[in-house]
């Protein structure tokens, strides 16, 4: 799948987002390694601290439905800003595939790319324990 179009997946999925209270939507899209994609939005709650955040929507859609290794994630918010993925994200994402690479878009469909090892250095991962 290319680029722009696990954007798109993103994107859609960015359309369903449930975020009454930010009002910021974001969609994720995480590529498996046999290729298989699936899709997150962030998911607020009125007890703030419960808000899903789109990539660990995806992640835990993936996990789910038995996939641990991946390719890449794309990221896209409303924002006229590239949506890199939170600090928490970033570990989440480190759990499984150390070597992602990480496309953060915007919503002009602009996006840059970078390695989770550049977004996440140093990072604490399961080799450790
Ligand atoms: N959010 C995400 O979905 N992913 C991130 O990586 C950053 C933040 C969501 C959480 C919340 O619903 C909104 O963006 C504002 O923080």
């Amino acid at each position: 799948m290319t680029d722009r179009k696990l954007i798109d997946v993103a994107m859609e999925a960015m359309f369903n987002s449930y975020s009454p209270y930010s009002r910021f939507k974001v969609g994720a899209a995480i590529e498996c390694e046999d290729g298989e994609v699936f899709a997150g939005c962030n998911i607020e709650n009125a007890a703030y601290g419960a808000t899903m955040c789109a990539e660990a929507v995806a992640i835990a859609s993936a996990v789910s439905g038995g996939k641990r290794d991946f390719k890449r994630i794309a990221v896209i918010s409303e924002g006229g800003d590239y949506c890199y993925p939170c600090g928490n994200c970033r570990q989440l994402l480190n759990e499984f595939s150390p070597e992602l690479e990480v496309l953060a878009a915007r919503s002009d469909g602009r996006y840059v790319s970078y390695p989770l090892s550049a977004l996440l250095p140093m990072a604490f991962g399961k080799e450790i324990l």
